[in-house]
């Protein structure tokens, strides 16, 4: 047996000046997307906004359900939606915000497990990274410079290979 072992590098920015000017509005835009949330059962509230190649920007936010499992985070509430305006446009960045009115949100939040698996889809689909910003209301941001970074030892196309073939 062999012991393996991965590492993922990724940016933490207390100084939001470090940031560009482009990365700053996308979470300012994820941020105001958390009051569009459709949340009444967890009232936590998330926002997320895209930038695309052609300058475009996609927003999304959660939207949830009495039937619990059929609500969807607003991540792939704001991906799907590019995808479907744009088919063919690069996701250039993603930014994700939260706002949770019982407690302060001053740490950042990171994608769930079908979150990370439906942006490596589209990653490698565009085979082009999607940046990841990720902020709570207030305080340090995360920086992950590709999807595939936060899904490792993933499951992707490739492995369906044979059966498609
Ligand atoms: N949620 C998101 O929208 N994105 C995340 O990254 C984490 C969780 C939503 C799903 C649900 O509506 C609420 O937050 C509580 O889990």
């Amino acid at each position: 047996m062999k012991k393996k072992s991965l590492c993922i590098d990724f940016y933490e920015v207390e100084d939001l000046t470090e940031l560009s000017g482009e990365d700053r509005e996308l979470l300012e835009a994820a941020k105001e997307m958390t009051s569009n949330a459709y949340a009444p059962y967890s009232e936590f509230y998330v926002g997320s906004a895209i930038l695309l190649e052609n300058g475009k920007v996609v927003k999304g936010s959660n939207q949830e359900n009495a039937a619990y499992p059929s609500g969807i985070c607003a991540e792939r509430v704001t991906i799907f939606s590019a995808s479907a305006q744009y088919p063919d446009v690069v996701m250039k960045t993603i930014a994700v915000a939260a706002r949770n009115p019982r407690q302060a949100m001053d740490y950042p939040i990171s994608p769930c497990g079908s979150c990370r698996q439906v942006l490596l889809e589209f990653e490698l689909k565009q085979k082009n990274p999607i940046k990841i910003l990720l902020t709570g209301e207030t305080g340090k941001v995360y920086i992950i410079e590709k999807a595939i970074d936060l899904t490792p030892i993933s499951f992707s196309s490739d492995d369906l290979k044979r059966l498609l073939s």
